[in-house]
């Protein structure tokens, strides 16, 4: 059996201490998997987060990271019938993806259209995904397809990939949106959107003076916090879909407005109670929007598996534009 190579957490710990390289041995797929020639996979926030061991509870050691990423199918299990060999697919629901094969149920890959390039293939998923959930959420709360024209609606850590499809669409509906940075640096970059206010706010709470009828949060910790104590109207809706401060909305807060609709989104919830058919139609619409621009991410750079360490040093620099791709096959 040959043996490829994979990135490996046995420990949980900081990301580049504790994620090694190993060599994995190769079984032939068991009745409806698939066996995937990774080209490409993402590097994302939360790829990274569970090799903190922060959802120790729902992770066991030792596990390959990666939740986003394209290949080609190198061999199928016996009764796959919808998938062959050569077929390029988006493998859903687990990690796995940093290594140079995955194997995966036939039900959960997603063939990928041919027009679509190999990096717009391999960030097609997660963060495009996840605005579209947020949109859905927030459209949801205000009633109807038309219930964004207007809204006050703050979106925080603005210059992530996510935040930045964020406001693409949220201004394309009509809303009113407020970036909100952490530096001068990040305002400057932020793609320029008809009538998008912006503020700069470090890590401290916004101040008192701007009100919002929803909050889309990545960040938490304090500036969360205050806004949610200081910045919504009563019927106002507050979605945390990230902690990127290392601390998500404290309860203490969140009891405190009973009086806004506080609800965290999760893409895993959604990806693991869609269903095939909804996922197909989910990821028909990010395909959608990679190609027209509103949902694409910019790549910063591509390295190969076996340069990992340097790879996951560019993720965390502080001066990155764009997302981080591994190449699994050198
Ligand atoms: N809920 C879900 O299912 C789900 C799914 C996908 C992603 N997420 C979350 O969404 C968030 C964004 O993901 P992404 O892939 O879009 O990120 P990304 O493209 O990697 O961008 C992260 C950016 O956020 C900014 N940032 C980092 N720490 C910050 C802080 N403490 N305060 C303010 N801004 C900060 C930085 O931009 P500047 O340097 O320009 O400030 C950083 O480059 C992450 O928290 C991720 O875990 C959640």
């Amino acid at each position: 059996m040959a043996d490829h190579l994979a990135a490996l957490v046995a420990d949980y710990g900081r990301p580049e201490h504790v994620i090694r390289l190993a060599k994995r041995p190769r079984p032939a797929p068991e009745p409806g998997m698939v066996e995937i020639a990774v080209e490409r996979a993402a590097i994302n926030p939360s790829d990274l987060i569970p090799v903190t061991g922060a959802y120790s509870n729902r992770t066991v050691l030792p596990f390959v990271p990666g939740f986003e990423g394209v290949g080609t199918v190198s061999r199928v299990g016996a009764g796959v019938t919808g998938l062959k060999p050569g077929d390029r697919v988006l493998p859903l629901g687990t990690s796995g993806l940093w290594q140079t094969y995955l194997q995966r149920p036939a039900e959960w890959c997603f063939t990928v259209p041919n027009d679509l390039s190999i990096e717009q293939a391999a960030t097609a998923y997660i963060n495009p995904m996840t605005t579209l959930r947020l949109i859905a959420a927030l459209k949801d709360h205000f009633g109807g397809s038309s219930g964004l024209a207007g809204r006050r609606i703050g979106v925080t850590a603005a210059g992530s990939a996510i935040g930045r499809m964020l406001l693409m669409a949220l201004t394309s509906e009509g809303a009113e949106v407020t970036a909100i940075v952490r530096s001068e640096g990040a305002a400057a970059r932020l793609p320029p959107l008809p009538g998008l206010q912006t503020r700069v706010t470090g890590q401290q709470p916004i101040g008192r003076d701007i009100v919002f009828d929803a909050v889309a949060d990545a960040v938490g910790g304090d500036a969360g916090d205050g806004l949610l104590r200081d910045n919504l109207p009563a019927g106002g809706v507050f979605l945390q879909y990230g902690a990127l401060s290392g601390r998500p909305i404290a309860q203490g807060a969140i009891s405190a407005r009973a009086d806004v609709r506080f609800a965290f989104l999760w893409l895993r919830s959604f990806v693991h109670s869609a269903g095939r058919q909804a996922l197909a139609s989910a990821l028909a619409q990010c395909f959608d929007g990679v190609r027209e621009g509103t949902l694409a991410s910019g790549i910063a750079a591509t390295y190969p598996l076996s340069r990992l360490s340097e790879a996951i040093a560019h993720q965390n620099a502080p001066d990155r534009r764009g997302k981080v791709l591994i190449d699994p096959r050198c």
